[in-house]
């Protein structure tokens, strides 16, 4: 398939993927309750999305919402979506301005109303904005997405490339491409059902700090380490894979 000339300067940009934990047992440390730390991961939030197209990010995933988090109190849930969905009200006329274009990705149909209400709008209002996708994960589990792609493709027999060209496509993400940096805040080493299908070769990061306190110099930090990685997908460096220099 032709790719638009936005999808192959999109593809020369960094793919980074947060998950923003901590938000909870930061507001819990100093005695607040567990609301105040996600209205602060907000906060943080926007600076990252500011900060990233300066630094070379062209797709940057947020875990906002797993389809575990329903399982969460019922008050934090709701102030969870209320959240969301004033993010999305307020910031949608801003984000096209900074030439943010605004995805959801993720299951709707349990989504309240305003919140999806708001979601197509912001998508909409941004549809033509070409510095940074930013894809909101809500309501998101990998493994359901994947298991959804699977169920709407399995048919007939197609050769195994046109099978995992059109499963990636029914698993959708959005026109994204694969992760290329996966940042985990909050301490813990673990992907919670992020990404999966996407994060096949992503270079992974777990962070300490709290997401509220996670700052832009951080994201710079993550970055300068991921360019000194030695990315090789699974094929040997480039010195050992020539045959002239390979040892006999
Ligand atoms: C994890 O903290 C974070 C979440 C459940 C997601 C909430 C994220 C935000 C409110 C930021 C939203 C950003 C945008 C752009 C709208 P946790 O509650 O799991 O923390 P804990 O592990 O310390 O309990």
């Amino acid at each position: 398939m032709m790719q638009s000339s936005f999808d192959q300067e999109t593809s020369r940009r960094l793919h980074v993927a947060i998950v923003m934990d901590g938000n909870g047992r930061w507001a819990e440390a100093r005695g607040l309750p567990r609301l105040a730390g996600h209205r602060r991961g907000v906060r943080a939030a926007r600076r990252i999305v500011e900060a990233a197209p300066g630094l070379g990010i062209g797709t940057l995933t947020l875990f906002a919402f797993s389809s575990d988090n329903w399982k969460r109190p019922r008050p934090e849930v709701d102030g969870l979506m209320a959240l969301l969905g004033s993010f999305l009200r307020r910031e949608a006329a801003a984000l096209a301005t900074h030439d943010v274009r605004l995805s959801l990705i993720g299951r709707r149909d349990r989504l309240p109303l305003p919140l999806r209400a708001a979601a197509t709008r912001a998508e909409n209002e941004t549809a033509g904005a070409r510095g940074l996708h930013l894809r909101l994960a809500v309501d998101y589990s990998a493994r359901d997405m994947i298991l959804r792609a699977a169920r709407r493709r399995v048919s007939g027999s197609v050769p195994s490339e046109t099978f995992a060209a059109r499963l990636g496509q029914a698993y959708g993400g959005a026109g994204a491409p694969d992760v290329d940096l996966l940042i985990r805040a909050g301490g813990e080493q673990r992907l919670s059902d992020f990404l999966l299908w996407e994060s096949a070769y992503a270079e992974l990061r777990f962070v300490a700090r709290m997401w509220p306190d996670f700052a832009p110099a951080d994201l710079a930090a993550a970055l300068d380490d991921f360019h000194a990685r030695d990315r090789r997908f699974g094929a040997l460096p480039l010195a050992v894979s020539t045959p002239s220099t390979r040892s006999r």
